[in-house]
């Protein structure tokens, strides 16, 4: 039995260079995950959706640029803070801006130009175009309405 004990060769330097290298990166790796677990809570906590639902939902006008130009017997889609809306221009020159979901269950409606109507593809429902007014399917409630001033370039749209 030979008492034979194998010692390790000195590192040369470039292992040594690399165990480093190999060290700074994990090191940085580790550093940049512990910043993204404590600043990812304060990034939701300053853009909760609560908050921004609520900044949303305190829009009192929209101006649709070059919304003016809308041919008639056409309607846009929009944005009135987080829910759609819907401006139409009419045949007979004139204007109506009304919310674009559905009080049944909540789809968005669009415009049917032939009809002259507003529709729900979900269930049938019918709206009166210029008054929002339930005509027709399962809703319950007419939409809501908002007021519409055409400018020169623009056309504003606001809470009733
Ligand atoms: S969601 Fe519009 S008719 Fe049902």
């Amino acid at each position: 039995m030979s008492d034979h004990v194998t010692t390790p060769a000195p590192l040369d330097m470039d292992e040594e260079m690399s165990r480093r290298g190999f060290i700074r990166i994990a090191t940085y790796g580790v550093s940049l995950a512990y910043l993204g677990a404590m600043g990812y809570p304060i990034y939701r906590y300053l853009n909760a959706p609560v908050e921004t639902a609520t900044a949303a939902a305190a829009v009192t006008n929209v101006t649709l640029d070059k919304a003016d130009a809308l041919a008639k017997g056409s309607a846009l889609i929009f944005r009135f803070g987080v829910r759609p809306a819907m401006l139409i221009h009419h045949t007979d020159d004139t204007w109506s801006a009304l919310d674009a979901v559905c009080t049944h269950m909540g789809c968005t409606v669009n415009f049917d130009t032939a009809q002259n109507k507003i529709v729900c593809g979900c269930h049938g429902g019918e709206f009166d175009p210029k008054t929002g007014e339930n005509i027709g399917g399962p809703p319950p409630r007419p939409l809501g309405t908002f007021k519409v001033e055409v400018r020169s370039g623009s056309v504003l749209v606001s809470r009733a």
